[in-house]
């Protein structure tokens, strides 16, 4: 049984710098910690407003990720600009994200399904150019079916409404949740997509999505480095890592 890899989403750190317009925190320091503590890849959200991660945040995590030989996975929206960003950068992968500027946090999935004219191209693009491209989806039949036809070769599956379910303790919902999570993992892995989980992830709530036997990585970011206040980033990170392994090996 192969035990899912941990990508550790970095854009907090920035938030944090960013708040006094200043460089420290650096989010490529933070990212460096994370890689020499078990983290497997490192993701980064390039949002069109830049409200964490800047440009150079991004080049100088792309130098860091290629010299330790770990996977760079770069969070966009399916514009334009983006995606001329990634061809010059040529991140390990790409994640295409919904994206709205009044938004606080990336909320619901691509909607793959009616959006695979804009979507298919910049895919194409991208994975021509070396870029393993994802899609940040529900998990839902017809978008995981979209995103096969759109040349993805990988979902990652919105754990958000999961999280915000059992948040609000609605026991209910968040099984029936999870069950369309433990679904559509099946389905996308049937068809030959690689699977993903992110978004809203917890020591409390990582357990059940790491026990989906066809997760290959998990995307996690806000938690993590919110826990580091109280514990630092390599604590937060084995325990993180700790919950994980034991779900996926406890099935
Ligand atoms: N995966 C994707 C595609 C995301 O957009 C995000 C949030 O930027 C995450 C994972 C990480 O979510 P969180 O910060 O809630 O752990």
């Amino acid at each position: 049984m192969s035990l899912p890899r941990l990508g550790v989403n970095i854009d907090h750190v920035a938030t944090v710098r960013n708040a006094r317009g200043g460089v420290h925190p650096d989010p490529v320091d933070a990212a460096r910690l994370a890689i020499e503590n078990g983290a497997d890849g490192i993701t980064a959200h390039l949002r069109e407003d830049r409200r964490h991660i800047s440009d150079d945040d991004l080049a100088r995590l792309q130098i860091l990720c290629l010299e330790k030989n770990i996977p760079l996975n770069m969070e966009m929206a399916a514009v334009a600009e983006m995606a001329k960003i990634a061809i010059d950068l040529k991140p390990h992968a790409v994640c295409l994200v919904p994206e709205r500027r009044e938004e606080r946090t990336t909320e619901g999935g691509l909607d793959a399904a009616g959006h695979h004219n804009q979507i298919t191209p910049i895919i194409r693009d991208l994975s021509d150019n070396g870029s393993r491209v994802s899609l940040f989806i529900e998990s839902l039949p017809h978008q995981i079916d979209a995103s096969l036809k759109c040349g993805a070769q990988v979902v990652e599956f919105h754990t958000g409404a999961y999280a915000h379910a059992l948040d609000d303790g609605d026991q209910a919902k968040a099984d029936q949740l999870l069950n369309q999570l433990q679904e559509g993992a099946k389905k996308a892995s049937d068809m030959g997509l690689e699977v993903h989980f992110g978004h809203g992830l917890t020591f409390d709530n990582v357990g059940a999505i790491a026990a989906i036997p066809e997760g290959m990585e998990l995307n996690i970011g806000h938690f993590i480095i919110g826990e580091s206040i109280f514990s630092g980033l390599p604590a937060a990170l084995k325990e993180m890592r700790d919950r994980m392994d034991q779900a996926r090996i406890s099935i």
